[in-house]
């Protein structure tokens, strides 16, 4: 995907940005693959849903679009902004000062602050009903240009413990793990036991904008 937008032969179309009127599907899909994580600190999910669809930023993800309907996306946090937004005050506004600083507490457990030179991804999320299709893939080669063009260094992000097949996934695409926090306090209420961070190193001759 060189322009904003291409299709493969399947019909499915990759873009940039996630599409005006898209934000609904993609916070479902958000919900979807991490309203276990989220949960305690977004719910009822219907509350969550509507929290993230409202604090997206559309520039900060790549989407991909089967007749007309967004089945995956990929975000990333570059520039100080991250596909899924929504600071500490929107946090209190939607939910109030007392029930809101503990979902703050929660939600600070999820930060993650790029270095210089690094491209975080904000989470990846097919739809069920499409996974397996290799649109996972074509979406983390996406955030791989994006990241060359922005001459990052390297792209970051955070695998859990009960999710292998990800991380399968991103081992695949050329991720290593660089280390295993234990989380073992959170797996009652967030549902994983430990946190592996991965790297993707970029080649100098891969990044534009030097
Ligand atoms: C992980 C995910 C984005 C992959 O998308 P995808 O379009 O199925 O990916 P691809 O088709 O390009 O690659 C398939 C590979 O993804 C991995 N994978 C992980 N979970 C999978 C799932 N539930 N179904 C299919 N593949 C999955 C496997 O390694 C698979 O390879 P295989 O087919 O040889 O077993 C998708 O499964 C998903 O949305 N999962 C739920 C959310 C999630 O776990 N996000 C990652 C959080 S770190």
């Amino acid at each position: 995907m060189n322009s904003e937008q291409d299709s493969d032969g399947r019909g499915l179309v990759y873009r940039r940005g996630v599409p005006p009127g898209s934000e609904q599907v993609v916070a479902a899909l958000y919900w979807e693959a991490f309203g276990r994580k989220l949960g305690p600190a977004l719910d009822p999910p219907d509350a969550g849903r509507a929290f993230i669809a409202a604090h997206l930023n559309p520039d900060r993800g790549v989407t991909a679009i089967a007749d007309g309907t967004v089945v995956g996306v990929a975000g990333y946090q570059l520039g100080g902004r991250a596909l899924t937004g929504g600071g500490a005050a929107d946090v209190l506004s939607a939910y109030g000062v007392l029930r809101g600083l503990r979902r703050l507490a929660i939600l600070a457990l999820f930060e993650r602050t790029p270095e210089p030179g690094e491209l975080v991804m904000d989470g990846i999320a097919v739809d069920a009903q499409h996974r397996g299709n290799g649109i996972g893939s074509r979406l983390l080669t996406e955030i791989t240009a994006i990241a060359a063009e922005n001459a990052c260094r390297r792209i970051r992000l955070d695998v859990i413990d009960t999710n292998p097949g990800a991380r399968v996934l991103y081992e695949r695409h050329g991720f290593v793990a660089k280390r295993t926090e234990q989380t073992p306090y959170l797996r009652r209420l967030l549902g994983f036991g430990a946190v592996t961070t991965m790297h993707r190193a970029l080649p100098a001759a891969s990044r534009g904008g030097e």
